[in-house]
């Protein structure tokens, strides 16, 4: 079963960082689909904290290649810094990194017109990172984005170049009164990363299909999560790529048909960082508790993350749209002491209740939440590694879940650290 993909259930942020850590041990490639340096995967070993926001979790596993794909967006000041960083931690990224040439890449002017649309424009802010994910991403299907192959024709870059600079040189000092730095200064700095990124760019696509070949265990890393997908999640509350599980065929060029397996991460509670709708949201106690005690503080922007309930209506859309076959519960060590928890069953709104996601924006940011209580323990479960030594609250609270959600967890997260895990069942 060579090809599994991981991807996150809720509106990220779900652990899968320590996830992709853990399961890389077994795998060949760690390859990574969508998103760009807006995403912030934290991995804890040898007491050491690691944040990475574009270079695949596998990266601390030696002779795991790491893959970069197409329908990633790639900053290179981003990837080149992030590079940096790992090799002065001694990890070896020659021939193990592989960035896809079909990548679009991010410039500094898309940065400047996420932060202006953010601040100054007459649409609702989303509450983005800044990072010039959306502008980037809307010039890839506009056709008028650079890709990574581009660094290698200097010629056909600066033309490229220019004419980029020249269009959004007037949209951006008409809209947000900001102007660009000199062209050649741009040009300039894109170029100063053109010799370090060159040497790991490759058409990943045929890298991926000789892997799948020779049967080697691929994890494809989905960023975000399922609810911050373009089409599927709380648009327009959402990040601009398909963070769900088809994004690994079109985000590194595998063809549905070699997809075996889909992993779900999903919190043991929720959480949500930016703008929009968050049903199961709390506004009290309980909510400052679940922030304060899971350290829910944005890896990428370091933003409070707004808490609630667990939310089975987007658990079990997640399923449904990602077509999970299994999955990790992360965090239930941070409902320790809680003496009662709440999991959302449905919504209600104008007195009708809906089982499944609704997609108007209205609905989603009017409804009440419908919950069921369950009845907490005031054991701690930090650390604990056997399932049959979790209090017996905390295993009816994971078998409920297990049932409305109709999917069985793989693995459960009691600890940021990679030991402080239990595994009912092997992926690969
Ligand atoms: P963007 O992806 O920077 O355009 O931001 C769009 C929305 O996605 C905002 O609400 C961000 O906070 C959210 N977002 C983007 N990346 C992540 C992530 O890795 N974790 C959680 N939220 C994210």
């Amino acid at each position: 079963m060579p090809v599994a993909v991981v991807v996150g259930m809720q509106w990220g942020d779900e652990g899968k960082g320590k996830i992709i850590d853990l399961l890389a041990e077994n795998v060949d490639v760690v390859a990574r689909y969508q998103g760009g340096h807006n995403a912030g995967h934290t991995i804890c070993f040898n007491e050491k904290q690691f944040v990475l926001h574009l270079i695949p979790s596998g990266i601390f596993h030696k002779d795991k290649l790491c893959v970069i794909g197409n329908g990633v967006v790639v900053d290179p000041q981003a990837l080149v810094e992030e590079m940096r960083q790992l090799e002065e931690t001694g990890i070896d990224l020659e021939g193990r990194l592989l960035i896809s040439d079909r990548a679009n890449i991010i410039m500094p002017y898309h940065g400047t017109s996420d932060k202006g649309r953010e601040s100054g424009s007459g649409f609702e802010k989303i509450g983005t990172t800044g990072r010039g994910i959306g502008p980037s991403y809307a010039d890839k299907i506009a056709r008028a984005g650079i890709r990574v192959c581009d660094l290698r024709d200097e010629a056909y870059l600066t033309e490229r170049l220019r004419a980029n600079y020249e269009e959004k040189q007037k949209v951006l000092k008409s809209l947000y009164g900001t102007e660009l730095p000199e062209f050649k200064e741009m040009l300039d700095e894109l170029m100063s990363y053109r010799e370090t990124i060159l040497k790991y760019i490759t058409d990943t696509h045929i890298l991926m299909r000789d892997q799948i070949a020779q049967g080697k265990n691929i994890l494809c890393e989905g960023a975000q999560g399922t609810m911050l997908d373009v089409d599927h999640g709380t648009y327009p509350f959402v990040t601009s790529s398909n963070s769900t599980a088809g994004g690994a065929c079109t985000g590194l060029g595998i063809p549905p048909t070699k997809v075996n397996k889909v992993l779900g991460v999903i919190k043991a509670y929720t959480t949500r960082v930016g703008e929009g709708p968050f049903p199961s949201e709390l506004s009290d106690a309980d909510g400052e508790r679940l922030g304060k005690v899971g350290h829910e503080f944005g890896a990428t922007t370091g933003r409070q993350r707004r808490c609630g309930w667990f939310d089975a209506v987007v658990a079990r859309y997640g399923v449904h749209l990602n077509g999970v076959d299994a999955l990790v519960l992360t965090k239930v060590d941070v409902l320790d002491g809680f003496k009662t928890i709440k999991v959302c069953t449905g919504y209600k709104y104008k007195g009708k209740v809906f089982p499944d996601m609704p997609a108007d924006p209205v609905i989603q940011a009017n409804c009440e939440p419908v919950y069921v209580d369950f009845e907490g323990w005031s054991e701690s479960t930090v650390g604990i590694q056997d399932y049959d030594k979790l209090p017996k609250n905390a295993k009816d609270y994971i078998s409920r879940l297990s049932e409305l959600v109709e999917t069985p967890f793989m693995m459960i997260s009691t600890g940021p650290d990679r030991e402080q895990t239990i595994q009912r069942e092997s992926l690969f």
